[in-house]
């Protein structure tokens, strides 16, 4: 699962997450991934575009999220979110920096949270590109990972029937 912050202007035009020049370019972030976007959910903080494109405010981010975004979390059940910018990486990890964790997989709640800077930072600063880039073009290892451990904690909690326990094979 992917969490922007929230709907600019051609978002809020077509109601859709992430069409927009930063959408593209998420698109070809994606790739880097070998993801593509029917493979994954994109979502926001919030739901409705904030005049101006000002910063989404606590209150806005408080209503939006019980309303929707959390409700859209428990129903989808990610392992996995990769969270981009700082609004979305404040629901998860409050009071971190983005430029000191960007990349860099936090286990909260069970679950793997991916922070990553806003796909429209590289936009607004081409530098940042580089940076978002590599980011991205890790994230196949971290997705592998917490796959492994997925698959490893459900075999812990039902071990497999022809594995018999160790008395057991002494009778052959
Ligand atoms: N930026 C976001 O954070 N979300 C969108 O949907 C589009 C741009």
């Amino acid at each position: 699962m992917f969490i922007g912050e929230g709907p600019g202007y051609h978002e809020d035009r077509c109601g859709r997450p992430f069409v927009g020049p930063a959408g593209q370019f998420l698109d070809e972030l994606l790739a880097m991934a070998g993801l593509q976007r029917t493979e994954v959910f994109i979502g926001n903080v919030v739901k409705c575009r904030p005049p101006q494109n000002r910063d989404p405010q606590p209150e806005e981010i408080a209503t939006c999220t019980q309303a929707f975004l959390f409700r859209q979390i428990e129903a989808l059940q990610p392992r996995v979110i990769v969270t981009l910018g700082r609004f979305s990486m404040n629901l998860f990890l409050p009071g971190e920096k983005i430029s000191r964790i960007h990349g860099q997989p936090r286990k909260v709640d069970g679950r793997l949270i991916v922070p990553m800077i806003h796909p429209a930072a590289a936009l607004h600063q081409p530098q940042n590109r580089p940076l978002i880039e590599a980011d991205f073009r890790r994230l196949p290892e971290i997705l592998a990972e917490a796959e492994r451990e997925a698959t490893a904690k459900l075999s812990a909690a039902s071990p497999r029937d022809e594995e018999p326990p160790l008395e057991q094979l002494s009778l052959f």
